[in-house]
């Protein structure tokens, strides 16, 4: 396994990786990787023979109330994980070789990117599309991967990589749930004690809400018997919870499936998000 920190490098080594005649897998990451993390490389190497993990935690998808500075990182930690997972390359660029002076460009993604989070993390989509495309443009992969956790950010690249032509098949991968049901995420180690034995309290209140929906109850009233179940968390504050159609994002009120529950809340200071579609 390699690890590069410049453009350049990744570029020769996917090239020769290329000339052996070898698909690339590619997958992005903020780095704190965890087992959510290693099943998408785990996807990419069943159906890639050369598996690229990018590690490069934004500065531009975070807003300045957000937790930029906090944000775990844990180079060495991750490195050993993606050894031992089988990566081929990692590239952990600096922000100066992702954005060096002059940088100006910005991918928005109109439609798919307003409202939940969009609504909630001003900017934050645009910061996630222009990485995600720049990422794109330096490892061309044959296909990427990513969790569908992350539900409305999969949208967002699935979006971008449509309407800019971009030759890439975007795998979209269940999330990872620890026994209890709490979403593998990063953010889960800022959680304390107590706000862990609490936080598995989101999960079921999305299982509640889709109980409603198999039901036969509509989106609005799946939303409403999500938000009860989460009441007995009260430690919860809930930014949106809401049904949305799986494919536009868009608000899905009426009874009828396929649909997805989608979630976000502050437990104490963490910010989870979570849904489950559906089907
Ligand atoms: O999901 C993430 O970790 C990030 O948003 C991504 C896709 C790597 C872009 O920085």
């Amino acid at each position: 396994m390699q690890l590069v920190h410049t453009i350049v490098e990744t570029r020769d080594t996917i090239a020769a990786a290329r000339s052996r005649g070898l698909s690339v897998g590619f997958v992005p990451t903020m780095g704190a990787l965890h087992a959510g993390h290693v099943s998408l490389v785990e996807a990419a190497r069943a159906r890639d023979g050369f598996v690229v993990v990018s590690i490069f935690v934004n500065p531009t998808q975070f807003g300045p109330q957000e937790d930029l500075a906090q944000y775990p990182r844990t180079l060495e930690a991750d490195v050993e994980r993606c050894e031992a997972a089988g990566v081929d390359l990692i590239l952990a660029p600096s922000v100066q070789e992702m954005y060096p002076e002059g940088f100006a460009t910005t991918v928005h993604v109109a439609g798919v990117m307003e409202g939940l989070e969009g609504e909630f993390r001003p900017g934050h989509f645009d910061g996630v599309a222009t990485v995600v495309a720049k990422l794109l443009g330096i490892v061309q992969p044959d296909r990427a991967y990513s969790g569908l956790k992350d539900y409305q950010q999969l949208a967002v690249v699935r979006r971008l990589a449509v309407d800019l032509n971009l030759p890439v098949e975007v795998v979209g991968c269940p999330t990872l749930r620890e026994p209890d049901g709490l979403a593998l995420s990063s953010r889960n180690r800022y959680l304390s004690a107590e706000e862990r034995a609490q936080a598995p309290a989101l999960y079921r209140a999305l299982q509640a809400g889709a109980e409603a929906l198999r039901g036969g109850g509509s989106g609005q009233e799946a939303a409403a018997r999500a938000k009860e179940s989460l009441a007995s968390a009260p430690r919860f504050r809930v930014q949106y919870l809401e049904t949305v159609d799986p494919e536009t994002l868009a608000p899905h009120p009426q009874a009828g499936l396929p649909a997805v529950l989608v979630a976000a809340a502050h437990l104490g200071e963490t910010r989870l998000i979570d849904n489950l579609i559906v089907e």
